[in-house]
């Protein structure tokens, strides 16, 4: 028992992603997704993070041929498609106030290129929208987490092609005008700075179609373009649900020097400041000058058309929301130092920390130094959109799943929050990842859970898809119910 502080009306809840749970990927009209393509790679080396995530258009030519679900799991995900009023059941259960999901792209417009909707996928995502609001939980929707259309990625390169904004501005003010009484809050976005750390998810860009010496150049154009589609999609929402709010969404990879040695720390400044340029173009609505410096000094040109920046600048967003899973730590002798691997890069290894099995370091405490620095620089609602521990979970001949390290995750990570909070910063909400056990983005895993409650699928496919209520299932409601105050 603890008697933490949450403002009235918190948003405790949780977060998926269409791409990773809806499964039926070629139900009812929808086309297939980047995601689609991605492969089953549960025995890749941690460590070696391009491995984790490299897709070239041969693995996309081989995707496309094959009906190998097990090969290919996102196809699967856990039937959300067909089971989400069930889970929606348990989410409201938990005392969910929020969910985080996405809206597939390709179940709207299937090739991205079409000039009218599916209607199906419309109706699907109406349904649970407003079966979601018949629970008393608000719908945050993300319009574009790592699930582009194949087809756009496979026609022009993905965001590589201006003429993709067009098509995004298509879905979006689709969405906007059949949902809008529906859901308020919005992201543009996910992890809109993951694009040079997997482009092929982020932004549908196969570089192996690109020359080498050409890749950089090309994947800040096709960043430019994510930052122009943003500003309109804002415009739209703005101008179609007055009232609704829209917020970008970064990996906040906050990273620590090694040491106290000058040269660490300025290192350190600056692999933050790199880390946090995407949320600052679109809070600022501005490109900062370090940036267009170092375009320079690389001989990279980003073709801006007249309006751009203008766009921009005039629509910034109304809250910045992130993902925190762990921190960094930048040492100017990095070649030397030990490496933990992960999702979210290779890095030097902090010895103050525990590692999960899956080498993500686990630091509340910069969670805190994550939301106090956020706040400050901003001076914007903060919403904590993805945090969790992916990690193995027993299933006891009884049925029961005694997750005590996760329940100790999440106990770890609400204190951070609150001590954020008691230092006065302006926290929207909490949607822990995953809330019930989902694929897993970089290796495709179902072993890799983050779940409140437990999905019985194991890597090859194997299970009834039944969903139990894991003991932090029964923790976390105690949590919602009580504000934060039990812990
Ligand atoms: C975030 C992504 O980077 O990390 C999610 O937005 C992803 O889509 C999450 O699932 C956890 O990563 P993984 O690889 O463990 O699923």
């Amino acid at each position: 028992m603890s008697s933490v502080l949450f403002p009235e009306g918190f948003l405790w809840g949780g977060a998926i992603a269409a791409n990773q749970a809806e499964g039926a990927w070629n139900v009812d009209g929808k086309g297939p997704s980047v995601a689609d393509c991605s492969l089953f790679k549960a025995h890749v080396d941690l460590k070696d993070y391009k491995a984790q995530h490299a897709i070239s258009s041969e693995d996309v030519a081989a995707a496309m041929a094959s009906d190998d679900i097990d090969l290919y799991p996102k196809r699967r995900g856990i039937d959300f498609y067909h089971r989400y009023r069930e889970d929606l059941d348990l989410f409201a259960e938990m005392g969910f106030k929020v969910l985080r999901t996405s809206i597939a792209w390709s179940r709207i417009f299937p090739k991205g290129i079409e000039t009218e909707p599916n209607e199906k996928g419309l109706q699907f995502y109406e349904s649970l929208f407003t079966e979601m609001r018949q629970r008393g939980i608000e719908p945050l929707v993300t319009l574009h987490h790592y699930e582009m259309p194949l087809h756009l990625a496979q026609l022009g390169n993905g965001w590589c092609d201006r003429a993709v904004i067009d098509h995004f501005l298509r879905f979006s003010e689709t969405v906007f005008r059949r949902y809008r009484h529906l859901v308020k809050y919005w992201l543009t976005f996910n992890e809109i700075d993951s694009a040079f750390r997997h482009p092929f998810s982020t932004m549908g860009v196969l570089t192996d179609r690109i020359p080498e010496e050409k890749r950089e150049e090309a994947l800040w154009q096709a960043m430019h373009h994510q930052f122009v589609a943003s500003a309109l999609a804002t415009r739209q929402m703005r101008e179609i649900i007055p009232g609704a709010q829209m917020g970008c969404m970064v990996t906040r990879r906050l990273t620590y020097p090694e040491t106290c040695a000058p040269e660490n720390c300025l290192l350190a400044l600056k692999d933050n400041r790199e880390n946090l340029f995407y949320s600052d173009v679109q809070v600022f609505g501005a490109y900062p000058q370090h940036r267009r410096l170092a375009w320079q000094r690389d001989g990279v040109n980003v073709v801006m058309e007249r309006g751009d920046e203008e766009i921009i600048r005039q629509y910034t967003v109304d809250f910045v929301s992130f993902s925190y899973y762990m921190s960094m730590v930048s040492s100017v002798d990095a070649e030397r130092r030990e490496k933990v691997g992960g999702n979210l890069t290779t890095g030097v290894k902090n010895p103050y920390l525990p590692t999960s099995e899956w080498d993500w370091q686990i630091d509340p405490v910069g969670l805190t130094h994550a939301l106090i620095d956020l706040s400050d620089r901003y001076r914007k609602p903060l919403f904590i959109v993805e945090s969790g521990l992916g990690s193995r979970d027993t299933v006891e001949p009884d049925g029961s799943i005694h997750d005590d390290y996760r329940i100790a995750y999440f106990r770890d990570h609400i204190l951070a929050i609150a001590a954020a909070i008691a230092e006065g910063v302006d926290v929207m909400g909490y949607t822990p990842w995953g809330c019930i056990d989902i694929v897993s983005l970089s290796t495709s895993q179902m072993s890799k859970r983050y779940g409140f409650v437990y999905v019985d699928c194991d890597d090859n496919g194997n299970g009834t898809m039944n969903r139990t209520r894991k003991k932090s299932f029964h923790w976390y409601k105690d949590v919602i119910e009580s504000n934060g105050a039990v812990l």
